[in-house]
């Protein structure tokens, strides 16, 4: 198993427990997301974590598939979803470099959390507008660390070293949209409930 696997695997079940940072701003990014699901909808998830999102965007959609690299996150996601009572949403145990989606063939990608995680964020952005219909949408929340305070900055390797943190890429939310614009992504909405929150972008396929 790699390092990124069983840390994941590792901090799952204190992750499954850990309350909602900002449940308002949650709850905001969740009403925002729905404008733009239709009940046929095929919608894929990357990095789900513990199904939270995806169970709670099950209702709205025809059927999500919903993939995470650790296997424990996403057994904790499948139990979760069995006790909601939620059967259109498939989770997958898969790395995002793993993932064979046809072209053309789904409507809404997200990715939450997890592409300052990514060893390359552009590959990653650049095969999600492939799988994405034209006209398709894509939903992320992303920590941009290169926005936040020198401190934040500098605890990142010292908290990798430690292994206390996953490694993580540093970026602006500026050099974000334009990975994003530079793949043929066009920026529908963006909010950002403070300066040290992750960046929430909806962008559509060009
Ligand atoms: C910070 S958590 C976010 C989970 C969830 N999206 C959320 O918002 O609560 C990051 C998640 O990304 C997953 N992850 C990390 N690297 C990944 C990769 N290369 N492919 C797929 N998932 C990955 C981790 O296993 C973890 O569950």
């Amino acid at each position: 198993m790699d390092r990124e696997t069983a840390f994941w695997n590792k901090h799952a079940d204190k992750y499954a427990r850990r309350p909602i940072s900002d449940e308002a701003a949650y709850q905001k990014k969740l009403e925002a997301t729905r404008k733009y699901f239709q009940p046929d909808m095929e919608v894929l998830e990357i990095g789900c974590g513990t199904g939270m999102t995806a169970i709670a965007h099950a209702p709205f959609v025809g059927h999500i598939r919903a993939t995470d690299l650790s296997p424990r996150m996403v057994e904790i996601a499948k139990d979760k979803a069995k006790a909601a009572g939620i059967d259109n949403v498939t989770f997958e145990a898969l790395s995002v470099d793993a993932l064979e989606v046809p072209g053309a063939s789904i409507d809404v990608v997200m990715a939450h959390s997890v592409l300052h995680l990514l060893e390359d964020k552009e590959r990653a952005i650049a095969d999600i507008h492939n799988m994405l219909k034209p006209g398709g949408v894509f939903v992320t929340s992303t920590a941009c660390i290169g926005d936040m305070m020198l401190p934040i900055r500098l605890i990142v390797p010292v908290g990798r070293f430690l292994r206390l943190f996953p490694p993580v890429k540093v970026f602006s939310v500026a050099e974000l949209k334009d990975s994003l614009e530079s793949a043929g992504f066009e920026i529908d909405y963006e909010w950002q409930p403070k300066k040290s929150a992750a960046a929430f972008i909806i962008c559509r396929k060009r």
